[in-house]
């Protein structure tokens, strides 16, 4: 099923998420719309707290239209490790219409479940670290935006205010 994405500056998206303890038939149903959400929308990655579900859930598809889904879903997520630096434009489906670049670590390790309970890690690079590092950010309640230097963010802020006040 596909679900409504929150967009900033909705308040839930501020909140932290809580660890998934156990992996029901519900985190399965949460993790498959999901991941049917971020095909929907299209974009590259969606967190559950995205759809207002605040557990530590996210899926990732890099792939790109032209080549078969590769699709990570991880729960519980923890970078274990990270190196370098990258410094590359992304965009948010709860930020529409708005891209920035921002600063990241080039290469992560990553530590997940997958829905089968078992322990799973990822040595990403470039985008897929890219991808990791911001959807982690959303179980934390952070957003790229708030990743900007502060006059950068109140350029953001006010191009957003004004977004909103167009749309009343
Ligand atoms: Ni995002």
């Amino acid at each position: 099923m596909i679900r409504n994405i929150l967009t900033y500056p909705n308040p839930e998206l501020k909140k932290k998420s809580d660890p998934v303890t156990i992996i029901t038939e519900s985190i399965r149903e949460l993790a498959n719309d999901m991941a049917e959400t971020m095909y929907d929308a299209p974009g590259i990655g969606l967190a559950a707290p995205q759809i207002g579900v605040h557990q530590r859930v996210i899926v990732i598809d890099i792939s790109g239209k032209n080549e078969p889904p590769e699709l990570i879903i991880a729960i519980n997520p923890v970078i274990v490790q990270s190196e370098g630096e990258t410094y590359e434009e992304e965009g948010c489906l709860s930020v529409p219409d708005y891209a920035a670049n921002v600063r990241r670590r080039a290469s992560v390790i990553v530590r997940a479940l997958d829905l089968e309970g078992n322990e799973q890690t990822w040595h990403a690079e470039d985008l897929l670290a890219v991808a990791f590092q911001h959807e982690i950010d959303h179980l934390e309640g952070i957003l790229f935006v708030d990743h900007l230097s502060a006059l950068k963010r109140e350029l953001f802020q006010r191009k957003a205010r004004k977004a909103a006040e167009e749309k009343r």
